[in-house]
């Protein structure tokens, strides 16, 4: 097989949640352009189906499944819908995380630190555990876990620490899994991506204007990334290129890690 060859991914089929928007519809997209079917999982359903719109285009069968992803008790039945529904899946990218407050810990609520490690963290166990673990059996499987460089520093001028937790978590997370279903064909990495222009930072940036600014500052490069830049990266660790990796944290962030 040539290199490029090992890259395609025609015959599997991945479960992207969060795929309706940002940067999972863009490693979607890449996926889909390898070769791969499939599934989206958000909540908001016209998102989906515009998604799914866009992506048929690439000639790959895409399904949609609106489900809460944060609520661990939905989150494991949705898992289970997409396994019986659209199974078996090849490819899992647990891609559904936020921050969404901005709330210094010493007045942070309780509940609202539980929601976002359940968004971050619990979410990826969940789908690791019904989706990842389906893979097993066949002895083949990739699973992408996407954290941040959030997991690795803190970030500057923001609260709201929960996020920078949940996403070490992950990172740990992926380590201790890859090594237990390394010797089963089953590879678990992570991307921690720096900054992106999607939905969420630029509401940052007009609620903040002076956080872009600062973030801008930080990066050695200069720029935010784009959600296209994050997909090569996606089908690498999706494919049989990849297939000596596992439990790697892959930084893609335009250098923000490096100062
Ligand atoms: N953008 C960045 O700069 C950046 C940097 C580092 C890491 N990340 C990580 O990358 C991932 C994607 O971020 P993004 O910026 O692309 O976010 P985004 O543009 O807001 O997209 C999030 C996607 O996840 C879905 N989603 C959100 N909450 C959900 C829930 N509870 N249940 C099911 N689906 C849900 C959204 O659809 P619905 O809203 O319709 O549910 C959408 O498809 C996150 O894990 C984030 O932490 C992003």
């Amino acid at each position: 097989m040539s290199v490029l060859e090992s890259f395609r991914l025609d015959g599997k089929r991945a479960c992207v949640t969060g795929g309706s928007r940002g940067l999972g519809f863009a490693m979607a997209r890449g996926l889909a352009e390898a070769g791969a079917d499939l599934v989206l999982v958000g909540r908001d359903l016209a998102s989906l189906e515009q998604a799914r719109d866009d992506l048929v285009a690439t000639g790959r069968q895409v399904e949609i499944l609106s489900v809460d992803v944060g609520s661990p008790e939905p989150s494991e039945a949705g898992a289970h819908r997409v396994l019986e529904t659209w199974g078996p899946i090849d490819i899992l990218v647990n891609n559904v995380g936020g921050r969404r407050i901005d709330v210094p810990t010493e007045t942070l609520a309780t509940v609202d630190w539980q929601r976002i490690i359940d968004l971050n963290l619990t979410s990826a166990f969940v789908w690791s555990k019904v989706v990842g673990g389906s893979m097993l059996p066949r002895g083949w499987g990739r699973v992408i876990n996407v954290a941040s460089i959030s997991g690795l520093v803190a970030n500057r001028g923001i609260g709201g620490r929960s996020y920078e937790t949940s996403k070490a978590a992950l990172l740990s997370f992926t380590r201790a899994l890859a090594a237990d279903w390394a010797p089963r064909g089953v590879t678990v990495n992570a991307i921690a991506p720096g900054g992106f222009l999607t939905e969420p930072n630029q509401r940052w940036f007009q609620e903040r204007p002076e956080l872009r600014e600062t973030f801008e500052q930080m990066i050695p490069m200069g720029r935010f990334g784009v959600p296209d830049e994050l997909a090569p990266l996606a089908v690498y660790l999706a494919s049989d290129a990849s297939r000596y990796m596992t439990g790697a944290t892959l930084v893609i962030d335009g250098g923000y890690t490096l100062w």
